[in-house]
């Protein structure tokens, strides 16, 4: 497996940029995209802090179906448009949700979860899947992190589907 390092310490700019690096490097060369989100999911639990929940829904046959997660269990099938996942799914933008008590049909997998970022993953124009974060602090993500995660995903987005 890939050695990384990675400071959670430093500036959000460069950390987010050292785990873009460290995900391009775990996906390069490897064209299944369920083992890619697996490895993903694994190295953002590991690295970014304060989060209850960190992975993937999947768009299958019109639903965003449970992918490869870190965290408690979870709902399985959320419909386009419903809660916070599929409200990033159908419209392509991503959601930073400081209270996702607020947020109307937001969906409660974990009832410690307070906020919420969803980034979804665009490959050839469509959306295929989303990233989801769940913090169970409220407003726990800056736009520092919306911003270093959309890098992330956007990287390496070809090999997630
Ligand atoms: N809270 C999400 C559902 C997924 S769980 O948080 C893992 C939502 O409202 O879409």
């Amino acid at each position: 497996m890939l050695d990384i390092a990675i400071n959670p310490d430093q500036p959000a700019e460069e950390f987010y940029a050292e785990l873009a690096s460290s995900a391009a490097a775990l996906v390069d060369g490897e064209p299944d995209g369920i083992a890619n989100m697996a490895n993903i999911a694994a190295l953002i639990w590991q690295y970014v802090p304060r989060l209850n929940w960190a992975g993937f829904y999947r768009l299958v046959d019109g639903e965003l179906v449970l992918g490869p997660f870190q965290g408690k269990t979870a709902c399985i099938r959320i419909a386009m448009g419903a809660g916070v996942c599929g409200t990033a799914a159908v419209t392509g933008q991503v959601q930073r949700v400081a209270d996702v008590h607020a947020f109307p049909g937001h969906i409660a997998c974990d009832a410690d979860s307070r906020s919420e970022l969803v980034v979804p993953v665009v490959k050839n124009g469509k959306v295929i899947a989303v990233l989801d974060l769940d913090s169970p602090l409220p407003d726990r993500f800056a736009q520092a992190d919306e911003a270093g995660l959309v890098r992330l995903i956007e990287r390496i987005a070809n090999n997630l589907g």
